[in-house]
């Protein structure tokens, strides 16, 4: 069913307080527990992210989105499964949402320090970064990777918040996610044309997001010209919240945050490591009902260890919770599995899980007595 027709419950979403979150403020964590827990996201200030370096980076990052095609094509890596630099319009695809491609293009960078035997384990999901040359490089890629430290610096301090919320030790999930293939994701969403509005097209599809927190600075809108457009009715970062007797398909929720303050969202391994304790958001993202209208954003996206399994903590594995996220997946086997459901691997990749010797058997078995 479409969003679109459906009565949008004006719910608010609560804001916490990331310094205050840190003193251990008991307010901060129970808004943190219950927001997460039926809405699957909360919205955060104090986060010490400048706007001014936000813009920056938006500025730049348009820029390079208009530079011609053959320009950004050398930067579109499917053999890394474009896990770094350009994904161009119609690449990935939702799995639940009819399979329809997104319209958007992407830029994928790794803003933390990379392990060098994780990558020789997983070289795509932990590959290097690739830079755009034009004009701007400098500038692009000085304030991307500046963000995406920041976002992913508050990431880890939310987890704090999150353990303590939960009862469990400070560290726990901050060790969970410790070396992960953390990446940072720019989004230009693509302009409608007339004969497009009102229709079926999304900007992202319904979807849940596989890795264990996203965290959102918040984007703008503009035309093409760059001049700024304020979002008229429905457009932007919609969720759907938790089930219930009353909204058995879950209460569609308008998530955009208020202007300085940035999102954070649970995603599947944290749902799945809570035992359904956190929800992982279903969340699409519309477009305005006008043509010519552009979108820039941005997400930062925290990811297990590829060496840790996902599978209920101790606290949480009730029989319900076992039944439910069986079998347990190692996070990095879970990421190459997802990445192929979206369209971005190819789907041998899943051959590489199974028994590797058949071959070896079948080649030994082929030599000739007496060669
Ligand atoms: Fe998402």
């Amino acid at each position: 069913m479409s969003i679109l027709n459906d009565d949008l419950s004006s719910i608010d979403i609560p804001i916490v307080d990331l310094e205050l979150l840190q003193k251990g403020d008991q307010a901060q964590l129970e808004a943190l527990a219950h927001s997460l827990s039926h809405l699957g996201l909360v919205h955060i200030k104090n986060h010490l992210i400048e706007q001014e370096t936000l813009d920056q980076f938006y500025d730049s990052f348009d820029r390079f989105c208009r530079q011609p095609t053959e320009d950004k094509q050398p930067l579109s890596l499917d053999e890394i499964w474009f896990q770094r630099g350009w994904t161009p319009p119609d690449t990935e695809r939702a799995v639940i949402a009819g399979g329809q491609p997104d319209f958007k293009e992407c830029y994928f960078i790794a803003p933390e320090p990379i392990d060098a035997a994780l990558r020789a384990e997983y070289p795509q999901i932990f590959a290097e970064n690739v830079w755009p040359r034009f004009q701007e490089e400098a500038l692009f890629k000085e304030s991307y990777l500046q963000v995406g430290h920041r976002l992913h610096e508050i990431g880890i301090e939310l987890l704090g918040g999150i353990s303590r919320a939960l009862g469990l030790a400070e560290h726990t999930f901050a060790q969970f996610v410790s070396g992960g293939a953390h990446v940072t994701r720019a989004l230009h969403y693509l302009p409608l044309d007339e004969s497009q509005v009102g229709s079926e097209i999304r900007w992202g599809e319904e979807h849940t997001d596989f890795n264990l927190l996203t965290l959102l600075p918040g984007g703008r809108f503009y035309y093409d010209d760059g001049a700024p457009y304020t979002p008229k009715g429905i457009s932007g970062l919609y969720l759907r919240a938790r089930a219930d007797r009353e909204h058995p398909q879950g209460r569609r929720i308008r998530g955009s945050a208020p202007r300085g303050c940035i999102i954070a969202q649970v995603g599947q391994q944290l749902e799945i490591l809570t035992g359904g304790k956190l929800l992982a958001t279903p969340h699409e993202v519309l477009p305005p009902h006008e043509a010519g209208v552009h979108r820039t954003s941005m997400a930062h996206f925290i990811h297990a260890h590829p060496h840790q399994i996902l599978t209920p903590l101790a606290q949480f594995k009730s029989v319900e919770a076992t039944r439910a996220y069986s079998p347990p997946v190692l996070a990095g086997n879970y990421s190459l599995k997802t990445l192929v459901d979206i369209g971005l691997a190819p789907s041998e990749e899943l051959n590489k899980l199974g028994y590797r010797h058949y071959r070896r058997l079948e080649e030994q078995r082929a030599v000739k007595q007496g060669d």
